[in-house]
């Protein structure tokens, strides 16, 4: 099915038709709130974990129907070391089978994996997974999936900071000619574009670490949806609030008179 005749079957809950929608180029989501559609629906919190897994499949899915470019999703901060061992040992599990299950979709959908945070420190299972998912789609052309994990946009600025200290050590670079392109090209993955339009779900109003540096002139789309709960519709209303943001970048509006 061609997206706009999706969208046209998804009008009838939401009406999409009134306005031209512009579809963002980067799409990133803080998907929260596993934990509590779990409680609410009397579950364990893996098991709002797993449902949440695949939800970022039919998201997945969706985005590059939509011609989305590249989709961010903040699957593991660097803060969730600090939940109970058995929660974060079902959060490695499901990456693992997350890649497994969704292999073949992922392949014939063209989509690419990338990965962005620090992968030494995790499981040797993890590891694996995510270097042959790495290199068996790095010559895929469609959407860009790529998943935040053990990531914290601290500890990637800190990175990027200690890479131009080294070179400035090694004299290849000088203090004062450090300036915004240098620091991207020290980040995870400097050549994505920053990210256009960032969804949080269950309502929460913060970053929670997720990409500090890439969101200067990100737009917000906050919803009390619980991440289990996204689904399609509700990411046609995300896109259709971005398009209809005026992104100044601290100019003013391009035809105003005033
Ligand atoms: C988001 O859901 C998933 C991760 C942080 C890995 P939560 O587990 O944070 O869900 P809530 O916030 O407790 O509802
Ligand atoms: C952010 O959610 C991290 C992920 C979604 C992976 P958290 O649930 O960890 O964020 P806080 O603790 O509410 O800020
Ligand atoms: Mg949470």
């Amino acid at each position: 099915m061609s997206w706009i005749k999706w969208l046209k079957s998804k009008a009838h809950k939401t009406d999409f038709s009134q306005s031209a929608l512009t579809i963002p180029e980067h799409i990133a989501i803080i998907m929260d709130g596993n934990g509590r559609w779990a409680k609410k629906h009397h579950l364990s919190r893996s098991l709002g974990h797993r449902e949440g897994a695949e939800r970022l499949h039919d998201i997945t899915d969706a985005c590059g129907r939509l011609g989305v470019r590249y989709l961010t999703v903040y699957t593991f901060s660097t803060e969730n070391w600090k939940r109970p061992a058995a929660e974060v040992q079902t959060l490695m599990d499901l990456f693992v089978e997350f890649f497994h299950k969704y292999d073949s979709m992922l392949r014939q959908n063209d989509v690419r994996l990338r990965f962005m945070g620090d992968k030494t420190a995790l499981p040797a299972s993890v590891q694996q997974t995510w270097e042959e998912a790495e290199a068996e789609s790095c010559h895929r052309q469609g959407l860009q999936l790529i998943l935040a994990f053990n990531y914290g946009g601290r500890q990637e600025i800190i990175k990027a900071a200690q890479h131009l200290a080294q070179a400035c050590c090694h004299q290849t670079l000088q203090p004062l000619q450090i300036d915004e392109q240098h620091f991207k090209a020290a980040l995870f993955l400097p050549d994505v574009p920053d990210p256009d339009l960032l969804i949080r779900t269950s309502g929460e109003l913060r970053l929670s670490n997720f990409l500090l540096w890439q969101a200067a002139y990100t737009e917000f789309w906050i919803t009390d949806t619980l991440w289990p709960d996204f689904d399609e519709t509700t990411l046609l209303e995300a896109i259709q609030a971005y398009s209809q943001r005026d992104r100044r970048y601290g100019a003013i509006e391009t035809n105003s008179s005033r």
